[in-house]
C-alpha cells in the first residue's frame, strides 16, 4: 500500500491533520518541536499498533484528551484506522469500516520501517532491536509461518510458566518437547529468510557505504549453541533455567550479527556509517518485502541531516529513486533535502498528479503543503 491521505486526530500535538502524500516522496521540514517526528510516529502506529519512541500508548494522546485517531487511505481506497479510548482502554482496529480485534489484521496491509537518529544506537545496542527488526521483515516476507511464530510463543509460554512455577517434571518435558521442534522449524524458516537479506544487502551497500560493501560478513545465530541439538542445551542448563524461570535458549533468542574483518561493525565504522548501513539493511528489506507484492513498504526517515554528510545524502538519493516504496522524510533545514528534490533522482512514473515530490511545512503541530510541489484542488 502506499498511503493516499492520512488523518489524525488528537495524536501528540497534531491535534486535527489531514494531509494528501504523494506515492513516493513526501517531505516534512520544520522547527525542532513542531510535530515532525510525531507525524511519523502515527504512521508508524497504524503498521505497528505502538510507537517507536514510546512503551505508554497513553503518551500519543493529546494532552489532557483521552482519546485519539490515526487512519489512512490508500492509493485503491482501502482505508485504515486505528483508534484508542484511554478511559476505556478500548483500542478500535478498522478495515473498510469494519471492526477487526487483531492487529496483525492491520499490519498485513501496511509494512512501516523507519530510521531515526537512535535507531542504529539502538540497533547495534542490543539484540531486541534487531530481534524485531528481522520479526518484520518475516511478518511481511514469510507470511505464511506467522500461525507457526504464534505458536512458538505460546509454548515458550507455557514453558516459561513451567520453569517459574517449578512444575513437575512430567509437565515440563511435555512443553519442553514441544518448544524445541517448533524451535527447529522456526529457526529455519528463519535462516531462510536472512540468507536472502544476506544476498540482497550488498546491492545497497554498494550505493550507500562502497568503501565497506565487500567486506562485511553476517552471521545468524540461531538461539542455541550452534552445533548442539536445543534438547542438549537445556538439559545442561536445567539449573539456570529454574533459577532465571524462563527459557535461555530457544528461537527467540536470536541474533544477527554484523562483522568486519571478523570484528563487531559498529566498532569500525562512524556514527554516520553505521547510519548508512542500517538504511542499506532497511533498504534491502523494502526490496524482500516489495519484491512478495503483498504490501508496498512504506519508508519513515526522521531527520534526514543528521548525521548525514552531502555525499552521503547523494548516495541515499540514488538508493531512493530505485527503490520501489513511499518514503516519508523529515528535516528541520530545506537545504538538506536538495538532493532529494533533483529533477535527475526522481522518478515519476507512478506519481498521480505529476508532481515529484509532495512537501510540507509543519509548525506548532499544523501541516501546510507548500504550493510548487503539490496541487491544491
Ligand atoms: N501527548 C502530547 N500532546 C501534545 N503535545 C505533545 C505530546 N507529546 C509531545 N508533545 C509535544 O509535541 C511537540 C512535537 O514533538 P515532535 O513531533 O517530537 O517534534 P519534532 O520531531 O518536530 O522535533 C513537542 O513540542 C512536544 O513537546
Ligand atoms: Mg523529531
Amino acid at each position: 500500500m502506499s498511503v493516499a491521505r492520512l488523518t489524525t486526530y488528537n495524536f501528540r500535538n497534531l491535534s486535527s491533520v489531514a494531509i494528501d502524500l504523494h506515492p513516493k516522496l513526501n517531505f516534512f521540514v520544520g522547527d525542532n518541536g513542531s510535530g515532525k517526528s510525531s507525524l511519523l510516529e502515527a504512521i508508524f502506529f497504524l503498521g505497528h499498533g505502538k510507537s517507536f519512541r514510546t512503551s505508554k500508548v497513553e503518551h500519543l494522546a493529546c494532552y489532557e484528551t483521552d482519546n485519539f485517531v490515526v487512519s489512512i487511505k490508500d492509493v485503491n481506497d482501502l482505508q485504515l484506522g486505528l483508534s484508542k479510548n484511554l478511559q476505556t482502554g478500548v483500542t478500535l482496529i478498522k478495515i473498510n469500516g469494519e471492526r477487526h480485534a487483531r492487529l496483525s489484521e492491520l499490519a498485513k496491509n501496511i509494512a512501516v520501517q523507519i530510521v531515526t537518529p537512535e535507531s542504529f544506537k539502538l540497533f547495534f545496542g542490543g539484540p531486541k532491536e534487531r530481534r524485531r527488526f528481522v520479526e518484520l521483515g518475516m511478518f511481511h516476507v514469510k507470511h505464511d509461518s506467522s500461525k507457526q511464530w504464534r505458536e512458538f510463543n505460546r509454548v515458550l509460554k507455557q514453558r516459561n510458566a513451567c520453569l517459574r512455577q517449578n512444575l513437575n517434571k512430567e509437565t515440563l518435558n511435555y512443553w519442553t518437547s514441544l518448544f524445541c521442534q517448533l524451535s527447529e522449524e522456526v529457526a529455519e524458516v528463519r535462516a531462510h529468510y536472512i540468507n536472502s537479506l544476506i544476498s540482497e544487502l550488498p546491492y545497497w551497500l554498494e550505493i550507500l557505504l562502497p568503501s565497506i560493501a565487500d567486506k562485511v560478513t553476517v552471521q545468524y545465530l540461531q538461539g542455541w549453541p550452534q552445533k548442539k541439538p536445543l534438547i542438549d542445551a537445556l538439559q545442561d542448563s536445567h539449573e539456570r533455567e529454574l533459577a532465571f524461570g524462563y527459557s535461555i535458549y530457544g528461537a527467540h533468542k536470536f541474533d544477527v550479527k554484523f562483522l568486519i574483518a571478523k570484528q563487531a561493525l559498529e566498532s569500525q565504522l562512524s556514527r554516520g556509517q553505521q547510519k548508512l548501513f542500517l538504511l542499506a539493511l532497511t533498504f534491502a528489506q523494502a526490496k524482500l518485502i516489495a519484491r512478495v507484492k503483498r504490501v508496498k513498504p512504506i519508508l519513515l526517515i526522521d531527520d534526514i541531516g543528521a548525521e548525514l554528510d552531502a555525499n552521503s545524502r547523494e548516495s541515499l538519493s540514488r538508493a531512493l529513486s530505485i527503490l520501489d516504496c513511499q518514503v516519508v522524510i523529515t528535516a528541520i533545514e530545506e537545504g538538506v533535502l536538495q538532493p532529494f528534490i533533483n529533477d535527475t533522482c526522481v522518478n515519476d512514473i507512478e506519481s498521480s498528479n505529476k508532481t515529484k515530490y509532495h512537501m510540507f511545512h509543519v509548525k506548532h503541530g499544523g501541516i501546510l503543503p507548500v504550493n510548487n510541489s503539490v496541487k491544491i484542488e
